[in-house]
């Protein structure tokens, strides 16, 4: 895949993740846990797999390009990854026990997610873009 096709289809799921996580504080919410289960179990996957999708693939695309003093800035957002898996799972573990603690989790973690969607598409994306058309990096074969 190169990086404007990667970039596509990680939009979509920020889309797919943020939805996702209002259904599942809904569900929640309403004591559906059936439905917030299914859910949970959804989001872990492309949670996981946006991830390292991030991790591996874009920032080798962005090191390929800029360097490794060039990426800073992705790799400092992308720390933020560890942290929202975490509050991610402790959201589902409180879900059974606790539901107004995993209401607070999710608004805490919807949150972190809008702010670090904002910074991969204010700044991230858009550099990955501009290497593959300024030629910095040359097209995968
Ligand atoms: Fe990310
Ligand atoms: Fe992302």
């Amino acid at each position: 895949m190169d990086p404007e096709d990667l970039i596509q289809v990680l939009l979509k799921e920020h889309t797919q993740i943020r939805a996702e996580l209002r259904e599942f504080q809904e569900a929640v919410r309403h004591g559906e846990n059936k439905k917030a289960a299914s859910l949970s179990l959804k989001l872990r996957k492309i949670l996981t797999q946006h991830i390292a999708y991030e991790d591996a693939e874009l920032l080798g695309f962005l090191t390929r390009a800029y360097g490794t003093d060039g990426t800073s800035d992705a790799i400092e957002i992308f720390h933020q990854h560890k942290p929202i898996l975490e509050l991610f799972e402790e959201m589902v573990a409180a879900s059974s026990a606790s539901p107004s603690d995993a209401v607070a989790k999710a608004a805490r973690l919807t949150e972190l997610i809008r702010q670090h969607t904002m910074a991969e598409e204010g700044r991230i994306y858009p550099c990955a873009c501009s290497a593959q058309e300024t030629g910095l990096l040359k097209k995968q074969v």
